[in-house]
Protein backbone atom coordinates (compact mmCIF):
# COMPACT_ATOMS: atom_id res chain seq x y z
CA UNK A 1 0.00 0.00 0.00
CA UNK A 2 1.24 3.87 -0.61
CA UNK A 3 2.25 5.22 3.11
CA UNK A 4 2.81 9.16 3.96
CA UNK A 5 4.12 10.33 6.89
CA UNK A 6 3.76 13.79 9.05
CA UNK A 7 7.57 13.88 10.32
CA UNK A 8 10.17 13.05 9.39
CA UNK A 9 11.96 12.29 13.13
CA UNK A 10 12.50 8.96 15.07
CA UNK A 11 8.99 7.19 14.84
CA UNK A 12 8.44 8.05 11.14
CA UNK A 13 12.06 6.71 10.06
CA UNK A 14 11.83 3.33 12.80
CA UNK A 15 8.31 2.76 11.55
CA UNK A 16 8.67 3.18 8.12
CA UNK A 17 11.92 1.45 7.72
CA UNK A 18 10.43 -1.77 8.23
CA UNK A 19 7.29 -0.99 5.96
CA UNK A 20 9.62 -0.40 3.08
CA UNK A 21 11.42 -3.94 3.53
CA UNK A 22 7.75 -5.46 3.75
CA UNK A 23 7.22 -4.04 -0.18
CA UNK A 24 4.93 -0.80 1.06
CA UNK A 25 5.68 2.56 -1.19
CA UNK A 26 6.77 5.39 1.54
CA UNK A 27 6.89 9.20 1.68
CA UNK A 28 8.67 10.76 4.27
CA UNK A 29 6.68 13.70 4.69
CA UNK A 30 7.98 16.81 6.55
CA UNK A 31 8.24 20.66 6.94
CA UNK A 32 11.48 20.27 6.09
CA UNK A 33 12.48 19.35 3.04
CA UNK A 34 16.25 18.38 3.69
CA UNK A 35 14.77 16.16 7.16
CA UNK A 36 12.41 14.25 4.90
CA UNK A 37 15.00 13.77 1.84
CA UNK A 38 17.40 12.68 4.90
CA UNK A 39 15.24 10.49 6.67
CA UNK A 40 13.90 9.08 3.42
CA UNK A 41 17.25 8.11 1.94
CA UNK A 42 17.90 5.98 5.58
CA UNK A 43 14.85 4.13 4.76
CA UNK A 44 14.59 3.51 1.09
CA UNK A 45 11.43 5.70 1.17
CA UNK A 46 10.99 8.81 -1.32
CA UNK A 47 10.30 12.22 0.43
CA UNK A 48 8.00 14.97 0.41
CA UNK A 49 6.09 17.58 1.96
CA UNK A 50 3.37 17.70 4.27
CA UNK A 51 0.69 17.60 1.43
CA UNK A 52 2.37 15.95 -0.93
CA UNK A 53 2.64 12.96 1.96
CA UNK A 54 -1.03 13.60 2.51
CA UNK A 55 -2.07 13.12 -1.35
CA UNK A 56 0.31 10.20 -1.43
CA UNK A 57 -0.75 7.84 0.92
CA UNK A 58 -3.67 5.65 1.61
CA UNK A 59 -2.12 5.40 5.63
CA UNK A 60 -0.13 8.17 6.54
CA UNK A 61 1.39 7.91 9.93
CA UNK A 62 1.01 10.90 12.24
CA UNK A 63 4.69 10.94 14.02
CA UNK A 64 4.65 14.22 15.33
CA UNK A 65 4.31 15.60 18.56
CA UNK A 66 1.07 15.84 20.12
CA UNK A 67 0.66 19.68 19.99
CA UNK A 68 1.23 19.65 16.46
CA UNK A 69 -0.74 17.45 14.73
CA UNK A 70 -4.38 18.83 14.75
CA UNK A 71 -2.85 21.89 13.03
CA UNK A 72 -1.22 19.47 10.49
CA UNK A 73 -3.67 17.33 9.69
CA UNK A 74 -6.24 20.30 9.04
CA UNK A 75 -3.57 22.36 6.73
CA UNK A 76 -2.98 19.08 4.68
CA UNK A 77 -5.50 19.14 2.54
CA UNK A 78 -8.40 17.04 1.75
CA UNK A 79 -8.16 13.47 4.25
CA UNK A 80 -11.04 11.75 2.85
CA UNK A 81 -10.94 7.96 3.20
CA UNK A 82 -7.13 7.98 4.65
CA UNK A 83 -5.98 5.94 7.39
CA UNK A 84 -4.57 8.24 10.16
CA UNK A 85 -2.17 5.90 11.80
CA UNK A 86 -1.29 7.92 15.20
CA UNK A 87 1.33 7.40 17.32
CA UNK A 88 1.61 10.55 18.91
CA UNK A 89 1.89 10.72 23.38
CA UNK A 90 0.40 13.70 24.83
CA UNK A 91 2.56 12.80 27.86
CA UNK A 92 4.08 15.73 29.88
CA UNK A 93 7.02 14.52 31.58
CA UNK A 94 8.59 14.74 34.52
CA UNK A 95 5.37 13.75 35.94
CA UNK A 96 4.02 11.44 33.44
CA UNK A 97 0.76 13.33 33.26
CA UNK A 98 -1.76 13.65 30.34
CA UNK A 99 -1.55 17.03 28.52
CA UNK A 100 -5.20 15.94 27.35
CA UNK A 101 -6.50 16.03 31.04
CA UNK A 102 -9.82 14.57 31.22
CA UNK A 103 -10.53 15.94 28.29
CA UNK A 104 -10.69 13.91 24.21
CA UNK A 105 -7.97 11.99 23.79
CA UNK A 106 -5.20 13.13 21.47
CA UNK A 107 -6.32 10.64 18.53
CA UNK A 108 -10.52 11.88 18.95
CA UNK A 109 -9.07 15.31 18.79
CA UNK A 110 -7.05 14.82 15.52
CA UNK A 111 -10.85 12.25 14.50
CA UNK A 112 -12.51 15.73 14.93
CA UNK A 113 -9.87 17.86 12.65
CA UNK A 114 -10.01 15.17 9.78
CA UNK A 115 -13.83 13.39 10.07
CA UNK A 116 -13.89 12.15 6.54
CA UNK A 117 -10.35 9.70 7.66
CA UNK A 118 -10.11 7.13 9.81
CA UNK A 119 -7.91 7.57 12.99
CA UNK A 120 -6.50 4.34 14.38
CA UNK A 121 -4.27 4.61 17.50
CA UNK A 122 -0.97 2.82 17.61
CA UNK A 123 1.96 2.32 18.00
CA UNK A 124 2.82 4.89 20.71
CA UNK A 125 3.38 2.17 23.64
CA UNK A 126 7.31 1.35 22.69
CA UNK A 127 10.79 3.45 21.95
CA UNK A 128 11.43 4.08 18.92
CA UNK A 129 14.02 1.91 19.34
CA UNK A 130 12.40 -0.79 19.79
CA UNK A 131 10.53 -0.31 16.56
CA UNK A 132 14.32 -0.05 15.40
CA UNK A 133 14.49 -4.10 16.16
CA UNK A 134 14.29 -6.67 13.01
CA UNK A 135 12.14 -8.04 14.82
CA UNK A 136 11.12 -6.89 17.89
CA UNK A 137 10.78 -10.06 19.49
CA UNK A 138 11.26 -11.22 23.49
CA UNK A 139 11.82 -14.06 24.57
CA UNK A 140 10.73 -15.81 21.28
CA UNK A 141 7.55 -13.68 21.78
CA UNK A 142 6.26 -10.84 19.46
CA UNK A 143 5.52 -7.69 20.60
CA UNK A 144 1.78 -7.09 21.22
CA UNK A 145 0.49 -3.62 19.59
CA UNK A 146 -2.68 -2.36 21.23
CA UNK A 147 -4.74 -0.91 18.27
CA UNK A 148 -7.84 1.38 18.94
CA UNK A 149 -10.15 2.58 16.16
CA UNK A 150 -13.82 2.60 14.89
CA UNK A 151 -13.35 1.53 11.37
CA UNK A 152 -13.00 -1.98 10.89
CA UNK A 153 -11.27 -1.58 7.22
CA UNK A 154 -8.62 0.86 9.17
CA UNK A 155 -8.13 -1.36 12.09
CA UNK A 156 -7.35 -4.34 9.94
CA UNK A 157 -4.79 -2.10 7.58
CA UNK A 158 -3.06 -1.02 10.76
CA UNK A 159 -3.04 -4.65 12.28
CA UNK A 160 -1.30 -5.60 8.63
CA UNK A 161 1.37 -2.81 9.54
CA UNK A 162 1.84 -3.88 13.06
CA UNK A 163 2.53 -7.21 11.60
CA UNK A 164 4.52 -5.63 9.24
CA UNK A 165 6.91 -4.36 11.29
CA UNK A 166 7.41 -7.81 12.85
CA UNK A 167 4.47 -7.31 16.18
CA UNK A 168 1.26 -8.31 16.56
CA UNK A 169 -1.75 -6.22 16.69
CA UNK A 170 -3.72 -6.44 19.97
CA UNK A 171 -7.69 -5.47 19.73
CA UNK A 172 -7.75 -2.19 21.70
CA UNK A 173 -11.16 -1.52 20.65
CA UNK A 174 -13.04 1.75 19.59
CA UNK A 175 -11.26 5.36 19.41
CA UNK A 176 -13.40 5.85 22.20
CA UNK A 177 -10.76 3.43 24.25
CA UNK A 178 -7.54 5.73 22.33
CA UNK A 179 -7.19 7.76 25.34
CA UNK A 180 -6.72 4.47 27.88
CA UNK A 181 -4.06 3.88 25.56
CA UNK A 182 -2.58 7.15 25.81
CA UNK A 183 -3.01 7.23 29.86
CA UNK A 184 -1.25 3.48 29.88
CA UNK A 185 1.60 4.79 27.95
CA UNK A 186 2.03 8.10 30.11
CA UNK A 187 1.34 5.37 33.23
CA UNK A 188 4.09 2.58 31.72
CA UNK A 189 6.61 5.17 30.86
CA UNK A 190 7.08 6.55 34.08
CA UNK A 191 7.55 3.74 35.38
CA UNK A 192 10.09 2.77 33.34
CA UNK A 193 12.03 5.71 33.81
CA UNK A 194 11.81 5.57 37.33
CA UNK A 195 13.20 1.86 36.51
CA UNK A 196 10.47 -0.25 37.67
CA UNK A 197 9.31 -2.91 35.08
CA UNK A 198 5.47 -2.59 33.97
CA UNK A 199 5.54 -6.17 32.71
CA UNK A 200 5.98 -7.30 36.48
CA UNK A 201 2.53 -6.32 36.87
CA UNK A 202 0.83 -8.33 34.62
CA UNK A 203 -0.01 -11.88 35.58
CA UNK A 204 -0.73 -14.57 32.54
CA UNK A 205 -3.46 -14.30 30.82
CA UNK A 206 -4.82 -17.91 31.68
CA UNK A 207 -4.96 -16.74 35.06
CA UNK A 208 -5.28 -13.21 34.63
CA UNK A 209 -9.15 -13.11 35.07
CA UNK A 210 -9.38 -15.42 38.30
CA UNK A 211 -8.56 -19.42 38.29
CA UNK A 212 -6.09 -21.12 40.03
CA UNK A 213 -2.78 -20.30 40.05
CA UNK A 214 0.23 -23.04 39.32
CA UNK A 215 2.25 -22.87 42.62
CA UNK A 216 5.60 -24.41 42.35
N1 LIG B 1 10.44 8.56 20.15
C1 LIG B 1 9.78 7.57 20.72
O1 LIG B 1 10.38 6.64 21.26
C2 LIG B 1 8.26 7.54 20.67
C3 LIG B 1 7.60 6.35 21.02
C4 LIG B 1 6.21 6.30 20.95
C5 LIG B 1 5.49 7.42 20.53
N2 LIG B 1 6.18 8.56 20.23
C6 LIG B 1 5.39 9.73 19.78
O2 LIG B 1 5.58 9.83 18.39
C7 LIG B 1 5.56 11.20 18.00
C8 LIG B 1 6.84 11.50 17.21
O3 LIG B 1 7.95 11.24 18.05
P1 LIG B 1 9.44 11.25 17.44
O4 LIG B 1 10.32 10.68 18.50
O5 LIG B 1 9.47 10.68 16.09
O6 LIG B 1 9.71 12.81 17.37
P2 LIG B 1 10.89 13.57 16.64
O7 LIG B 1 12.01 12.64 16.36
O8 LIG B 1 11.16 14.79 17.44
O9 LIG B 1 10.24 14.00 15.23
C9 LIG B 1 9.10 14.84 15.23
C10 LIG B 1 8.80 15.25 13.80
O10 LIG B 1 7.69 16.16 13.88
C11 LIG B 1 8.02 17.35 13.16
N3 LIG B 1 7.35 18.51 13.74
C12 LIG B 1 7.51 19.04 14.98
N4 LIG B 1 6.68 20.08 15.16
C13 LIG B 1 6.00 20.23 13.99
C14 LIG B 1 5.01 21.13 13.55
N5 LIG B 1 4.54 22.09 14.35
N6 LIG B 1 4.54 21.00 12.29
C15 LIG B 1 5.00 20.03 11.46
N7 LIG B 1 5.97 19.13 11.83
C16 LIG B 1 6.44 19.23 13.08
C17 LIG B 1 9.52 17.47 13.28
O11 LIG B 1 9.99 18.34 12.29
P3 LIG B 1 11.26 19.27 12.57
O12 LIG B 1 12.44 18.35 12.59
O13 LIG B 1 11.22 20.23 11.45
O14 LIG B 1 11.03 19.91 13.92
C18 LIG B 1 9.92 16.00 13.09
O15 LIG B 1 9.92 15.67 11.74
C19 LIG B 1 5.42 12.03 19.28
O16 LIG B 1 4.07 12.39 19.46
C20 LIG B 1 5.85 11.05 20.37
O17 LIG B 1 5.19 11.30 21.60
C21 LIG B 1 7.53 8.64 20.27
Amino acid sequence: MRIGTFGAGNMAEALTAHWVRAGHEVMIGARSPEKARAAAGRVGARAGGLREAARFGEVILLALPHDAAVATVRAAGPLDGRVLVDCTNPIVPPAFTLATGHGPAAAERIAAAAPAAHVVKAFNLCHEGIWRMTPPVFDGRPLGVPVCGDDPGAVATAGRLVRDAGAVPLPGGGLARAGLLEATAAFVIGLWFAGADPAAMLPPVEIAMGGEPHVV
